[in-house]
């Protein structure tokens, strides 16, 4: 059909008819820039709404919700945050259709990198420094800002058919469920106090950074790594960790990470580790 879209809580509105009934609230779609944008007010989880749909979902399209019921976070952990005043969405992928490079199943990390550097440059804006603590949670000082689920569907040839890019970033948000460790927000952190932020600018200015860094992706894979690196939390200062492997405490200096995203660390004996996911544990 000619100018269909993919509206993930409408898999059959398209362009030239009126959105159906809205399931929770209302639905509103922007364009920005290239992407396609829809806001609603509720939904469990904007991961599992896009992968719910990763048959027929528009690449570059994206789904914010101003409330999560259901928010999914790293490692089966929930993520609660208060309605309307952070920013919860999810941004979906289609690995070699343009612009969107190919990205193979077994090098995910760019994906990583670039959608961290997205979230850093756009708090940079609003002038707020922040770090990465790897692999993708973005931190102000020692807390964190701002946390990332990437879930992918693999398509029939082994290739990645979908990639879906989920972000969450305090906002407005001013007080925390006091079981979160370190959480903070753009407007709690002491560059952001006693402001309050518009969340569909802060995403528009995100997502231009995304397209940017998209670009570099395809042009120069190694200046994106190279960059991330560089904005990487504890670089080159000795602080203490837990090797989850054997379950030890020991003093490391990040040194950076592999482009494939292993992270390299040098003990205080001199011995180089390095570290996949879920490996290492950084005490706080
Ligand atoms: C983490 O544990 O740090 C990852 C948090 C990811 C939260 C985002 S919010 C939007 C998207 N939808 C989800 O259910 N989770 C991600």
């Amino acid at each position: 059909m000619k100018n269909k879209t993919f509206c993930p809580t409408h898999p059959d509105y398209t362009m030239d008819r009126q959105i159906p009934v809205p399931v929770q609230g209302e639905v509103q779609i922007v364009m920005v820039g290239p992407w396609k944008v829809e806001w609603v007010e509720e939904i469990d989880s904007t991961n599992s709404q896009i992968l719910r749909y990763s048959d027929v979902v528009d690449n570059m399209s994206v789904l914010a919700a101003r409330f999560q019921s259901a928010g999914r976070g790293q490692r089966g952990n929930r993520w609660i945050v208060q309605k309307g005043v952070n920013l919860t969405f999810s941004i979906a992928l289609r690995p070699g259709k343009d612009p969107v490079p190919d990205i193979k199943a077994a090098g995910q990390f760019p994906l990583s990198e670039l959608s961290s550097l997205s979230v850093l440059s756009t708090l940079r804006d609003y002038g707020i420094p922040s770090s990465v603590k790897w692999p993708n949670d973005i931190y102000i000082g020692d807390r964190k800002v701002c946390g990332m689920l990437i879930e992918n569907k693999i398509s029939q040839d082994g290739g990645l058919g979908l990639c879906v890019v989920g972000i969450g970033l305090n906002v407005n948000q001013r007080s925390f469920d006091p079981s979160l460790m370190n959480p903070v927000s753009m407007a709690s952190c002491p560059e952001g106090a006693g402001r309050v932020f518009d969340l569909e600018e802060v995403l528009g200015v995100l997502l231009g950074h995304y397209s940017r860094y998209l670009g570099m992706l395809a042009s120069s894979p190694q200046g994106l790594h190279d960059e991330y690196v560089s904005k990487m939390y504890r670089l080159c200062e000795w602080h203490e960790y837990t090797d989850c492997r054997s379950g030890a405490p020991f003093e490391g200096k990040i040194l950076g990470c592999t482009p494939q995203g292993l992270l390299r660390v040098l003990r205080r004996d001199g011995e180089e580790l390095s570290f996949a996911f879920k490996e290492i544990s950084y005490i706080i």
